[in-house]
């Protein structure tokens, strides 16, 4: 149907409004993907700027993934027979079509912030968005990837493998909650593209090569 190319299109570009490219290159004038890991994201524009703007990015990742997820939701939500009349559609199905609009708005938006069109197609790793994105769907999901998150994070200060764990839990984490076959599939390539982007991290974690994270780190 339509209404999944349009909610596609508009997550894609909710998506490639990157706050690490779009405060680095705009504001400060300094592309954040020349530094550090070169990754346009909240760590390494942390790791390489910090200070007050550092908000800037995470409110830009942030809000794009709440507005693309509330779109979406929208959206799939006009299957609800109340407001369409010609859908003979139950509860349960009206509700199963908000979470598979979610999840493919959240897929989208995640390809948006990692691919953006308007920036060369370098992005982000998903891990800022995706995170708001699992909060949007269910706070069941969001606790799994974002309490995994941060104990490894905080306990070995490697940002990154607490990140390969919310991408490797999103799957799982969706099907304990909702045990539908196509919602979990969305889940699993959302998971694989977030392990994918991290393939640098993965193999820098495995060489004890990889960047610890330090809150007092400014730029290099
Ligand atoms: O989500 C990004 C983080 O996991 C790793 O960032 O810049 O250290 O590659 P970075």
């Amino acid at each position: 149907r339509i209404d999944f190319w349009i909610v596609a299109i508009i997550s894609y570009f909710c998506g490639c409004f990157n706050g690490a490219v779009i405060v680095s290159k705009y504001i400060l004038r300094d592309d954040v993907r020349t530094h550090g890991s070169g990754n346009a994201g909240l760590t390494n524009f942390y790791r390489t700027f910090g200070g007050p703007l550092t908000l800037v990015v995470i409110l830009t990742d942030v809000l794009k993934a709440v507005v693309a997820i509330l779109i979406a939701a929208k959206i799939g939500s006009g299957y609800d027979p109340r407001i369409m009349p010609d859908f003979p559609l139950d509860e349960a199905t009206v509700a199963y079509f908000v979470v598979l609009f979610k999840y493919w708005a959240g897929l989208w938006c995640l390809l948006g912030h990692m691919f953006p069109c308007m920036f060369h197609f370098k992005g982000g790793k998903g891990i800022l968005s995706g995170g708001a994105i699992a909060i949007m769907i269910d706070w069941r999901i969001a606790l799994v990837v974002w309490g995994g998150f941060l104990i490894l994070a905080v306990l070995t200060r490697y940002v990154s493998l607490g990140s390969c764990w919310a991408g490797a839990s999103f799957p799982f984490a969706t099907w304990f909650v909702y045990h539908n076959v196509v919602i979990t599939v969305l889940g699993a390539v959302i998971g694989c593209l977030i392990l994918y982007m991290h393939r640098g991290n993965i193999k820098r974690l495995l060489t004890g090569t990889e960047n610890k994270f330090s809150l007092h780190k400014k730029k290099q």
